[in-house]
């Protein structure tokens, strides 16, 4: 069967197949019917059949809610006379459709048929449910922006691969790029940015030609409901208070200005950890405040994603303001300021009842009550989470940040990070050992992140996301044994399948033997001379 990710039990009950035509029914039952449209519209594009209303005698593809299943899971039978696809509720049916489509073969998923092909099923009986209630991607459109078009097509494949958190990092130094309507220069000023680091930090190679461009709030409605016709959550991230040089470009009066002229800032053109962080000051929170009531408009989902990464505090340190306002509030230092900061928007998302999530450093200076932690730096920052009793979302750069290289080879096209391989990937273990078994409840699930300094355009996000995200995603979903236990000669003969899925899907991945030709890059861009940074 060769399903990626793989379930929990399979078995194939005889040799024969159920042969779909254009006379196989849908028997959409109560609460399915979101399911029924994609199927109808995602694999009646693919075969050309229409899966007509089932009526009395015909073959039929049958789609229930049975409340005992969990909500996720799902059971799927397929006998000579149907397919009968059971969700615990309609998130489980809508994966039991996915492992359908995968069972249909690789043509299944095309956007039109092919001539001349059959379409068939093999008899089985599958009972699967996911491991983790999280199981995301982090897109970083904020580096190199990714027209809606692309982050809609990225939402098909995280279904494709029963992957239910999209974490949409929208604003960083180099970019802003969701519209706020009360504050529009953060999209006329903050979106743009007249060149680009090409390359890796150490490039001396620049492209002098702006980049940029923002998702409308129609653009960011459309997203999220296409996302919620696919059962994945969309996880906006406003990063503050570093990264925000953006920001500050639109609106100077956010930054330091008792130590610098931000007039002068313009849209970072490089990478790495920036200096020019926000002034913590009343005029900042409020402003924050203004763009999360539009972003908590547009986004449902419970967690918002604060970022609070990688603020460095020189500019706070010699700041009159900073420095009279850890006195006011009685603080220790910068460290518990940037704390306060976290602190009042974890308050004022509760009031909204939404969860604040950040990243691991929210953990520095003390974390607010009802935190979850995003722990990026290693396992460290999520285990002293979860054992102080907040959630944790696993996403290690030393494992899961799949813009690093995959391949110590010299053909790997612009080649940072740590070396960590599709089998690395598959060996990977959200859940540290030496949490307790209530200690490991707290681990929500676990996200693969994919930044864009060095992924300029969807090819290059594809190169850099797969082979890998499909053995994340099973990493996500199945339950598989400990590392060093794991088949991953099994999940290779799996893959041999799942690359034709990839090829009918249009996804640019890194061929198991390495780049073509076109994914190489040349000269001083495939240069190693970024990493490998230290293993925390
Ligand atoms: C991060 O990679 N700075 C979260």
């Amino acid at each position: 069967m060769d399903l990626i990710p793989a379930p929990q039990r399979a078995a194939r009950n005889a040799d024969g197949h159920l042969s779909l035509d254009s006379g196989t029914g849908l028997e959409a039952g109560p609460g399915t019917e979101g399911v029924a449209r994609w199927l109808r519209a995602t694999l009646g594009a693919a075969t050309g059949l229409p899966f007509p209303e089932a009526r009395d005698h015909d073959r039929r593809i049958v789609l229930g809610i049975e409340p005992g299943l969990p909500a996720e899971g799902y059971r799927l039978a397929v006998t000579p006379t149907g397919a009968e696809l059971a969700g615990g509720g309609p998130a489980g049916l809508f994966w039991a459709a996915q492992t359908l489509r995968q069972l249909l073969g690789p043509d299944a998923f095309r956007r039109a048929p092919l001539p001349g092909r059959h379409w068939r099923l093999p008899l089985v009986r599958i009972e699967d449910a996911p491991r983790f209630r999280w199981r995301g991607l982090l897109l970083d459109v904020a580096r190199h922006f990714m027209p809606k078009e692309g982050v809609l097509r990225y939402l098909d494949l995280m279904a494709a691969h029963k992957l239910n958190v999209l974490h949409l990092h929208l604003t960083d130094d180099q970019g802003w790029r969701v519209e706020i309507v009360r504050y529009p220069r953060l999209t006329e000023v903050g979106s743009w940015r007249a060149r680009t680091k090409f390359g890796h930090r150490a490039s001396p190679l620049w492209e002098e030609k702006p980049h940029g461009g923002f998702y409308t709030q129609d653009d960011i409605r459309e997203i999220v409901a296409y996302a919620a016709e696919r059962h994945v959550t969309v996880v906006p991230e406003i990063d503050v208070p570093g990264h925000s040089q953006a920001a500050i470009a639109a609106y100077p009066e956010l930054g330091n200005t008792d130590v610098i002229d931000t007039t002068t800032l313009s849209v970072w053109d490089t990478w790495g950890v920036n200096p020019n962080v926000l002034a913590p000051t009343d005029t900042t929170l409020r402003f924050y405040e203004g763009v999360l009531e539009e972003v908590l408009a547009l986004f449902p989902s419970q967690f918002v994603h604060i970022g609070g990464d990688e603020c460095p505090k020189d500019q706070w340190r010699r700041s009159p303001r900073a420095q009279a306002r850890i006195a006011e509030l009685g603080l220790a230092d910068e460290d518990e300021l940037q704390s306060w900061f976290v602190r009042h928007f974890d308050t004022w998302l509760s009031a909204r009842g939404r969860r604040l999530i950040g990243w691991d450093e929210i953990l520095e200076g003390g974390l607010a009550d009802g935190a979850a932690v995003s722990s990026w730096r290693g396992y460290g920052g999520g285990v002293a989470a979860a054992r102080a009793g907040h959630d944790v979302v696993m996403c290690p750069e030393q494992q899961v940040y799949l813009d690093h290289r995959q391949d110590p080879g010299e053909d790997e096209p612009v080649p940072i990070g740590f070396v960590r391989t599709l089998e690395d990937v598959y060996r990977f273990e959200p859940v540290p050992p030496q949490l307790t078994e209530d200690e490991a409840r707290h681990v929500l699930g676990t996200q693969a992140n994919v930044w864009t300094e060095v992924l300029e355009d969807h090819a290059r996000v594809d190169y850099q996301a797969f082979p890998r995200l499909a053995a994340f995603a099973e990493v996500a979903w199945s339950r598989l044994p400990a590392p060093a236990e794991r088949d991953f000669a099994g999940f290779e003969g799996r893959m041999a399948a799942h690359y034709r899925r990839l090829d009918a899907l249009g996804v640019a991945y890194r061929p198991p033997a390495g780049p073509r030709p076109w994914q190489r890059r040349p000269g001083v861009l495939g240069r190693p001379v970024d990493g490998p940074p230290p293993i925390k």
